[in-house]
């Protein structure tokens, strides 16, 4: 009896193992499939020095659709960012925004036309060098469930040792600082409940420790494509002027579908079906009374009433 016991116990541990291994076999396919990839973009081969002054940015009559899909997002687009301007677009969902980003920062390349830094060929240039002078805060930005607050805000500038003075000042000024000292390990807080006192953040506070990282890192071109979306409206106005502020001699663009929270920036563009249907301040675009006037009207409707 105890042999044929034995017997099984051996055929069951058998097959577990075979399961753990197949585990095994399909996880290393996906790490090796990761490594494999290949860059769809070609890297240049002009080097950039970290900016201390920000770049002149020219998008010239670019078209681009996605690879998988004929339909023009930008059909012949200009734009010029002047150096340390800070540019809002606005627009519907879908109105080509965060394709615009995606542009910029050459995770796509343009069908057509070009983009500028300075006069170079963003093509021209070693990727590795614009991203040091470029920070992106994408829509769906990484969020480090395994590591500190700290630690979340310090990934922005990982590079340079690590500032706490600096991670902090980065933490008031996206309004995450109070809420960051509430807890019971302060900065030290693992954010996920997964693990032992660890604590998992609202989205509205992930949103302020990922825009904190973006203070800390500082960039000469900062770009933030809506990143307010889970933050009250109060708080989003405040972290939107220290943004401008902050950020007073680098380039900036805030990416918002809300019209109300833009209103302090250098110049505002209405952006729909990848065209720019309307351009200006705050005040210019009120007395067109277009577009920009009917959503902002209605919109600040919307939040008196909340
Ligand atoms: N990876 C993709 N492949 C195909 N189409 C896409 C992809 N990403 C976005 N699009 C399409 O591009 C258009 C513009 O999208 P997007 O730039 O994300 O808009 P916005 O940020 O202004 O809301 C949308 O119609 C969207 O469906
Ligand atoms: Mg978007």
């Amino acid at each position: 009896m105890s042999s044929i016991d034995s017997f099984y116990d051996g055929i069951e541990y058998l097959f577990g193992e075979i399961v753990v291994f197949r585990d095994f076999v399909m996880k290393s396919r996906e790490v090796y499939n990761f490594f494999n990839l290949e860059p769809c973009i070609e890297d240049g081969n002009t080097f950039l020095p970290r900016f201390e002054e920000p770049p002149l940015i020219e998008i010239k009559n670019i078209s681009f659709n996605y690879p998988n899909d004929k339909r023009k997002i930008f059909d012949n687009f200009s734009l010029r960012i002047e150096k340390g301007e800070k540019i809002a677009i606005v627009g519907a969902n879908g109105a080509g925004k965060t394709t615009l980003v995606k542009l910029l920062s050459r995770i796509y390349d343009p069908s057509d036309g070009e983009i500028f830094v300075n006069g170079i060929s963003l093509k021209d240039i070693k990727i590795d060098d614009w991203y040091k002078n470029l920070g992106v805060l994408f829509q769906d930005y990484n969020f480090y469930g395994e590591l500190t607050v700290e630690e979340n805000i310090y990934m922005g500038k990982s590079v340079k040792k690590i500032d706490k003075e600096k991670i902090i000042e980065a933490a008031k000024n996206a309004d995450a600082h109070e809420f960051i000292m509430k807890y019971k390990h302060k900065y030290n807080t693992i954010m996920s409940e997964r693990f032992r006192e660890g604590i998992r953040p609202s989205n509205g506070q992930k949103q302020k420790i990922a825009i904190a990282r973006f203070f800390y890192r500082n960039a000469p071109v900062a770009i933030f494509d809506e990143p307010t979306s889970a933050i009250d409206a109060e708080s989003e106005y405040r972290i939107f002027n220290r943004i401008y502020e902050f950020f007073a001699n680098k380039t900036v663009l805030i990416i918002s579908h809300r019209f109300s929270t833009v209103r302090n920036a250098d110049r505002i563009i209405v952006l729909d079906e990848g065209k720019i249907v309307e351009e200006g301040t705050h005040g210019e675009l009120m007395a067109n009374k277009k577009k920009y006037y009917d959503a902002f009207t209605k919109q600040a409707e919307g939040y008196t009433k909340e």
